[in-house]
């Protein structure tokens, strides 16, 4: 139980929330075609992956396996022949809260070439990190049973599921005992993972530029004083 839900927050940091951006009860062919790309691109010692599996590959998948020479570069063409197979499904709007196929295959080469800091970072998310979560969507009114339907804007949907990331992204950045786990550089290069698998829809770049805007902005408002 600890651990799925240690995983479940994992994934939501890593930008790939499980229960659906999309729903696919309205696309059939979802299902058959998630099943030639494994056909199409079969990856030796990997199972057939599924839509979940590549949404959440630092998780579901043994990274050491994937990220081997002999793989990689089959692992990248069949996860996003299931990653596009997938945002098919949604229209529009939905489809911006899924990350792109270039951008998909940018986040795994980069954790394919941190492969120990990034399993490390998953290990340091405990306890702590949850209750700090959980006590936020409660406040906030961010809970699984707040999610909003689709009778509503998908403006509404977008702030939720975008909100519960940042609450996610925020709760475990600054838990002290993440912090005393990780150490400093290997955060960094898990939130770089982060940032490369963040969906357009939840501003992708455009919260990083501004939070080190700011950051510049106040260092030298700090300077300015000293
Ligand atoms: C991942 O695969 C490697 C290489 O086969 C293996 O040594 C390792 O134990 C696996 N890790 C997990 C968590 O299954
Ligand atoms: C599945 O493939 C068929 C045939 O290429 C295509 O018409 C359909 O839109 C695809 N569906 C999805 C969800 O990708």
């Amino acid at each position: 139980m600890f651990t799925q839900f240690k995983i479940f927050i994992a994934l939501a940091f890593a930008g790939c929330v499980v229960n659906g951006q999309i729903y696919t009860d309205n696309c059939p062919s979802v299902s058959g075609n998630v099943s030639q790309c494994n056909i199409d691109t079969p990856i030796a010692d990997v199972p057939s992956i599924s839509t979940s599996n590549i949404l959440t590959p630092t998780y579901s998948l043994n990274l050491t396996v994937i990220c081997s020479s002999s793989r990689l570069n089959d692992f990248k063409t069949a996860a996003s022949c299931v990653l596009n197979s997938y945002r098919h499904c949604g229209d529009n709007d939905y489809k911006t809260l899924v990350v792109k196929e270039a951008a998909y295959k940018d986040a795994i080469t980069y954790a394919c070439d941190n492969i120990g800091p990034i399993m490390h970072v998953q290990n340091c998310i405990g306890d702590s990190v949850t209750d700090c979560i959980r006590n936020r969507e409660a406040r906030e009114k961010r809970t699984d049973g707040a999610t909003p339907d689709r009778s509503e804007p998908f403006s509404d949907y977008r702030d939720h599921f975008c909100a519960r990331r940042q609450i996610t992204k925020e709760c475990t950045e600054h838990d002290e005992d993440f912090l005393a786990c990780v150490g400093t550089g290997t955060a960094s290069i898990y939130l770089e993972y982060y940032r490369k698998m963040t969906p357009a829809g939840c501003g992708a770049t455009s919260i990083f530029i501004a939070s080190s805007l700011l950051l510049v902005s106040l260092l030298s408002t700090f300077m300015k004083y000293l």
